[in-house]
């Protein structure tokens, strides 16, 4: 199969989405590699769940165009290669844990034999099998949503869609879903997760877009330090005084003092080390150097927080 869009597990390309005369999503491109862990973030009504129904083909798109596992948008040839968590997961609440999983997985293709065998194990995953033959009516907020990620994955899908998924779970739940989120990366699995709970998409993504009113306002490459912007650096000297202030030259920047801590920014990591040494030729006697990266939250309020209005 030669796709155009380099084997990426999903390309966007411009999606929009109005309904009437509101804008949901604005010119949405975006490229999610496989075996990547994608983290859309953005506040209550940005479009992320807009745009992740667009990606599986539920929603029509008002413009533009994509693909998800090299087929378009939509297609059925694919559908069995994808799971999704929707954010608000319901469903018939006469059945069982058991028997909605292996519903599910006749749903995505799996043989009978072959779901009954898998329920136990996303059970198990989702640290729900004490609850296998209990009745979802019977069910809490946090016992559904670990169901519905249960039934997101029963099927070993190749690209995972989670809206916000660990939305009424307790920090026992969280930790699951980061567990779960690692061994889908593990397997090579794609996994696209909406959220507005920063860090946990800071410990779990490898890269991460920021949405704001329909439209990707920056996006950021979790393993590379250097694309956080400035940093912000504070060394500890046990005779630190504002004389060794005047060391600090360009590129570093605002340097202040704070009791035995020189601070100053820096707008890459590696001008750390020529301020280090001139601190040190300045008489210092450093005890510690703490480069502090900027948390994705403080980007996030910088980015849609300061004039959000719903
Ligand atoms: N079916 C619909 N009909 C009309 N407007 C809609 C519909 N679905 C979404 N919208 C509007 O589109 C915008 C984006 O909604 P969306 O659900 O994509 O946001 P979100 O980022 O997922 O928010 P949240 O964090 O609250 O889940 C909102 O202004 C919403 O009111
Ligand atoms: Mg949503």
């Amino acid at each position: 199969m030669s796709a155009p869009n380099g084997g990426f597990a999903i390309d966007a390309r411009g999606l929009s989405k109005t309904f009437g005369p509101r804008t949901a999503v604005r010119d949405l491109s975006l490229t999610v590699k496989r075996g990547e862990i994608f983290g859309f973030l953005g506040p209550n009504g940005a479009g992320k769940s807009t745009s992740i129904k667009m990606l599986l083909g539920l929603v029509h798109p008002t413009g533009g165009q994509g693909s998800v596992l090299g087929a378009p948008l939509g297609a059925p040839s694919v559908r069995r290669d994808i799971g999704f968590l929707p954010e608000d997961f319901r469903f018939y609440d006469w059945l069982t844990a058991t028997e909605l999983l292996v519903l599910h997985g006749r749903l995505a293709g799996l043989t009978d034999a072959k779901a009954r065998a898998r329920a136990p194990e996303v059970l198990e995953l989702v640290a729900m099998s004490p609850h296998a033959h209990r009745r979802l009516r019977g069910f809490s907020k946090g016992m559904l949503q670990r169901l519905g990620l249960a039934q997101a994955l029963i099927h070993e899908p190749a690209l995972i869609f989670l809206d916000e998924p660990t939305s009424g779970l307790d920090p026992m739940g969280r930790r699951m879903v980061r567990d779960v989120i690692r061994l889908q990366r593990d397997r090579g699995a794609t996994v696209f997760l909406n959220s507005h709970l920063l860090s946990e998409i800071e410990i779990t993504c490898d890269r991460v877009a920021f949405i704001k009113d329909g439209e990707i306002v920056a996006s950021r490459d979790m393993a590379d330090a250097s694309a956080a912007g400035a940093r912000h650096v504070s060394v500890r000297a046990r005779n630190a005084s504002a004389a060794m202030l005047g060391r600090i030259a360009p590129p570093a920047t605002n340097p202040s003092l704070s009791g035995d801590e020189i601070r100053f920014d820096v707008p890459f990591e590696d001008a750390i080390a020529d301020v280090v040494r001139a601190l040190v030729e300045a008489g210092a006697q450093v005890v510690r150097v703490s480069p502090e990266r900027t948390s994705l939250e403080d980007e996030f309020m910088r980015l849609v927080g300061e004039d959000h209005a719903l």
